[in-house]
């Protein structure tokens, strides 16, 4: 349903968005994951025909993006970081106007708002004043804006950022509801994000891709990378050695402070470490699990990828 193919744009000479392909299949749900200032939002306008590529190109439902922009334009639904709404207008004004701009015939018109104010659960909300609406109620309106000429695609940027917990749980619930008919593609910071609603995950970094798995084997390979801080009174380096050499312990590395030990969860081996630096004649002064970082889950993805 996309083909994305070798795509790069350059802002000056700086690649925002660095050689990148990959492919979404009709009815997936893809989460584009990566830090702030990866690419996710130049590359989802590339996409959504608002910004010219440099070089490369995508293709949706098999239309070019630079050859046919108006055909692809018909083919997705945006809902950009910060949708287009107007605060001052009420939400069925609001969808009558979008209509208009995207083209949807009168008649038509009609009957597409009456159905999406039903699917984003804004049916008793269409009188009201945007400005008067919670972030959560104006994130569904964006959505219903961006659904309203019934698109196959569905391209949305960091759709539950800046909502509060319940917020981000119903907009999670409605993704998974509008995706059932169509294809996805959403971009996010946070890992959970992903594991919730996503398939599948394009992991990007500094504009290039650094890894394209399903969300399962993501999670997996997370689940066997984990971290515990080891803080000791002795000499680190050579607690560090007798660490290294405990069955199952995968990695590990000297911080200013203390250890970075590295072992999957199912083998539980804080018994064994706390052991191993008791034998020592030192002391154990501290451990805890740490989550890795965005940034050492991308590093430990790359090396995988390099090892392969
Ligand atoms: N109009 C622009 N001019 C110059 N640099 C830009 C412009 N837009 C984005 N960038 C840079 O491109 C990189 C990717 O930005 P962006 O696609 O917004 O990342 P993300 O959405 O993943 O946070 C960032 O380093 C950003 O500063
Ligand atoms: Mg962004």
């Amino acid at each position: 349903m996309i083909e994305v193919d070798r795509l790069t744009k350059r802002y000056g000479a700086f690649a925002a968005v660095d050689d990148i392909s990959f492919q979404v299949g009709k009815g997936e749900i893809v989460g584009f994951l990566g830090p702030n200032g990866a690419g996710k939002t130049t590359t989802m306008r590339v996409l959504t025909c608002f910004l010219p590529a440099t070089e490369g190109t995508a293709r949706i439902a098999g239309y070019d993006i630079f050859d046919n922009p108006l055909e692809v334009k018909k083919r997705i639904g945006y809902l950009p970081e910060l949708p287009p709404l107007y605060r001052d207008m009420r939400v069925r004004t609001y969808l009558e106007f979008i209509a208009k701009i995207k083209g949807v015939a009168p008649k038509e018109a009609r009957r597409r708002i009456d159905e999406v104010v039903v699917q984003c659960g804004i049916v008793d909300r269409t009188e009201q004043l945007i400005g008067h609406l919670s972030k959560g109620y104006r994130q569904r309106v964006g959505l219903a804006q961006a659904i309203l000429h019934d698109p196959e695609v569905i391209i949305m940027d960091e759709p539950t950022s800046g909502l509060d917990p319940n917020q981000i749980i119903e907009v999670r619930q409605l993704i998974r509801e509008l995706a059932q008919e169509r294809t996805v593609i959403l971009s996010t910071h946070i890992l959970p994000e992903v594991e919730m609603t996503c398939n599948r995950v394009v992991i990007i970094h500094e504009g290039r891709i650094v890894a394209v798995d399903t969300t399962e084997n993501l999670t997996a390979h997370m689940r066997d990378t984990t971290r515990f801080f080891v803080r000791i009174s002795g000499d680190v380096d050579i607690a560090a050695k007798a660490i290294a050499t405990i069955e199952g312990v995968s990695d590990v590395t000297r911080t200013n402070n203390g250890l970075h030990v590295h072992w999957s969860v199912e083998a539980d081996l804080s018994a064994a470490v706390s052991a191993r630096v008791v034998e020592l004649g030192m002391g154990l002064v501290e451990m805890k699990r740490e989550a890795m970082s965005l940034e050492e889950i991308f590093q430990a993805l790359t090396m995988r990828e390099e090892r392969m």
